[in-house]
């Protein structure tokens, strides 16, 4: 089953935010979900607990406590148990974060407007690729952009689209942005994810829109397989 992975060298991008509103949302539409937390602030799994417990009738696990020396056990049980399985690495590059990528199907990688952002961000798209030559596999990897003004779009937020494909033309920029917005963060404080909370408001609207376009990248990936 499909491990998709949040992974940033930077730190505060909006990975652990991005992971807990999309595991939720797939976990509601599409099946059951395993989250591993290998980021030891524990973010992910602390809040991804709480949310377990507002998601009746789905299957939704969160595991923390990965480890370099667990992690790929912990991928391979969270895939026969799971419909899909989500990874949250720190914003570090370690010998952690590279076995996380390697057994990874997709790695979406979030960007906030910033030249620092896009910097690391294709620092970390090496590291896809260094995990992809190591594990002797075709590794996806999209950039999903964070954090994103809801209001005009700003000329820093241009500048880091327009930057982001000029400088890595063959990982695409998902087009739906997550936006900053205060719903993800009440997130953070009851693990009610916005389409419980809103189910029509623009924070649930958002993450099922990134939902859609993951789900393709996915099926894109499995068509180039077979
Ligand atoms: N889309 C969003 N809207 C509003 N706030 C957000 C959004 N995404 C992230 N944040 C806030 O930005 C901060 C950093 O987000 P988050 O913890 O998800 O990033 P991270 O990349 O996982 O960080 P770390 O590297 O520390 O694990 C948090 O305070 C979070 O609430
Ligand atoms: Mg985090």
């Amino acid at each position: 089953m499909p491990v998709i992975t949040l992974a940033s060298v930077k730190g505060g991008v909006g990975k652990s935010t991005a992971l807990l509103s999309l595991a939720s949302d797939i976990a509601l539409s599409e099946g059951s979900v395993a989250v591993l937390d290998a980021d030891p602030n524990g973010h992910a799994s602390r809040i991804g607990a709480k949310m377990a417990k507002r998601l009746s009738g789905v299957t939704f696990s969160s595991t923390g406590g990965i480890t370099e020396a667990n992690i790929l056990a912990s991928i391979k049980k969270a895939r026969a148990e799971a419909d899909y399985v989500f990874v949250d690495l720190p914003g570090v590059s370690s010998k952690l974060t590279l076995l996380g990528l390697a057994r990874s199907n997709l790695v979406i990688i979030p960007v906030q407007a910033s030249e620092m952002d896009i910097h690391d961000a294709l620092q970390t798209v090496e590291n896809v690729k260094q995990a992809a030559e190591a594990a002797d596999k075709t590794i996806a990897a999209c950039f999903l952009l964070s954090r994103w003004p809801v209001t005009i779009e700003s000329r820093a937020a241009k500048e880091t689209r327009k930057r982001l494909t000029a400088k890595a033309p063959d990982v695409p920029v998902l087009q739906t942005p997550l936006m900053d917005r205060t719903a993800f963060k009440e997130m953070t404080f009851n693990g009610a994810p916005p389409r419980l909370v809103e189910p029509e408001g623009n924070a649930a609207a958002n993450v099922a829109a990134i939902r859609q376009e993951v789900l393709s990248l996915l099926s894109a990936k499995v068509e180039d397989a077979a």
